[in-house]
């Protein structure tokens, strides 16, 4: 006897074939029925990083079923109402926020300031409607250096219906692991590293693998989704042995697609390219870092079958996202100084504290998730302009990173090319740089380096809007 599988038991099973899920949700979409939340398990698990031994590593799975180490790829739709369950099977609270995502300050998940902890053994309910098409993350925003540190830190694609067809999609999950003899993890940072750029990883991953070989249809056109989730690295990306189009950064389409030479990236960043695979059926492609004296493959990519022979032409543009431009003419003007700082002992936290304080913005250096938070940066008004004018008045780079809005960059005094809207700004050492947004999401949204030895010794505010 076939047993009835009913709505709820349908995505479930779906949910288990990661890929399958997102069509199983259009067609309860479509049928005119709300698909149930996504069941996002933090678990733990193990993982086969290094060649010598299987790391213990921290990730999420769909569903109840146990979850073999990376995280799964979330596709949502833009426009389209997404919910998730988050259960919490670590043995530490945590939560998720989801980078990028232009969402209500409430599905934020920042602990403290959007909502409690979600305690082992406890679960919390995100919903929440997308605006934006892209490649967007989540990761948890509590003991973030031990919970990304160990694995906690998934892609999220948002799909547009009118977004153009790729011959294949490459999702690529970029970061480190700080590990020893047998994969064990040794110490997560050095305070003298997190005094300056930060510690770095030991072992380099692609979706959790080093130097995976992904094979693409030979001659078609490959969207390749790049995502930094390191908790420190800076990349300069390249492509050698193919032609690649960098078509969206952050999220949001660039106005005018170039073809990728050298590109910084650093954490928390997203770069989307359109990869023009060689012809020859077995010819790579390969991604690689240049930065820094010793380049390295990050992954390479294997062309398969007959030549699909494609043009980057044939491929039309990316749709805008509905980001809003700011009023220069009103826009009141903040300054916003990253600079280091003795000052502040570090305040314990449930959340986690380094011990340390070395970094401040506007020379507050946050005291850490408290329920007692210090003052906004500034209170701004809903529907205002504003520009941030943003200084860098340290020797090292600083990913920022604002929750919740998009902001764009106006001008800096280290760059020509100006990205399009943006959620995370690499500011360069010594760089100046002014950006305009547009206040129209309420809350209290957190700004702060992603490079997160930074976020947690004091790089932190946040901004009020009401
Ligand atoms: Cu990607 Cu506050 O984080
Ligand atoms: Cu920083």
């Amino acid at each position: 006897m076939t047993p009835m599988l009913s709505r709820r038991t349908f995505l479930q099973a779906s949910a288990a074939l990661g890929g399958a899920f997102a069509l199983g949700a259009g067609l309860a979409a479509r049928a005119g029925t709300t698909p149930g939340p996504q069941v996002l398990t933090a678990q733990l698990a193990q993982a086969q990083i290094t060649v010598d031994g299987v790391t213990p590593v921290m990730t999420y799975g769909l569903g109840d079923a146990p979850h073999a180490a990376l995280p799964p790829v979330l596709r949502m739709r833009k426009g389209e109402a997404y919910a998730a369950r988050l259960v919490n099977r670590l043995d530490e609270p945590t939560t998720v926020h989801w980078h990028g995502l232009r969402i209500a300050n409430a599905m934020d998940g920042v602990p403290e300031m959007t909502q409690p902890y979600v305690y082992p053994g406890d679960h919390f309910d995100y919903l929440f409607t997308p605006p934006d098409a892209g490649t967007f993350w989540y990761h948890p925003h509590c003991n973030t250096l031990t919970q990304m540190g160990h694995g906690l830190t998934g892609v999220i694609v948002v799909e547009n219906p009118a977004d153009p067809n790729f011959d294949a999609e490459i999702v690529l999950n970029l970061r480190d692991w700080r590990l020893g003899a047998g994969g064990k993890y040794i110490d997560p940072f050095k305070p003298r590293h997190a005094a300056r750029g930060g510690t770095y990883g030991t072992v380099r991953t692609a979706n959790w693998q080093q130097e995976p070989v992904y094979d693409a249809p030979a001659g078609g056109l490959v969207r390749v989704r790049i995502v930094a989730t390191d908790v420190t690295r800076i990349y300069t990306i390249g492509v050698e042995g193919a032609e690649a189009k960098v078509v969206a950064l952050d999220g949001n389409p660039v106005e005018h697609p170039f073809l990728l030479d050298r590109m910084d990236i650093g954490p928390g960043q997203r770069v989307d390219l359109v990869l023009r695979m060689p012809d020859g059926e077995g010819a790579r492609a390969t991604l690689g870092n240049f930065r820094g004296s010793n380049p390295w493959t990050i992954a390479s990519f294997r062309a398969a079958g007959p030549s699909l022979k494609r043009h980057h032409r044939d491929v039309a543009p990316l749709p805008a996202n509905p980001v809003a431009e700011a009023d220069l003419s009103t826009a009141k003007r903040i300054p916003l100084e990253l600079t280091a700082t003795a000052e502040h002992k570090a305040t314990p936290s449930i959340c986690g504290s380094l011990g340390f304080t070395f970094w401040a913005l506007n020379k507050v250096p946050w005291p850490g998730d408290t329920p007692d938070p210090i003052a906004p940066i500034e209170e701004l008004k809903l529907g205002k302009s504003y520009v941030l004018e943003i200084a860098n008045r340290t020797p090292h780079a600083h990913p920022i990173h604002l929750h919740g809005l998009s902001f764009r960059i106006l001008s800096s005094n280290k760059r020509s090319f100006l990205p399009p809207p943006t959620d995370t700004i690499l500011l360069l050492p010594d760089e100046q740089a002014e950006v305009a947004l547009v206040a129209d999401n309420p809350g209290d949204w957190v700004i702060h380096c992603h490079i997160i030895e930074h976020q947690k010794t004091g790089m932190t505010g946040y901004f009020k809007i009401i």
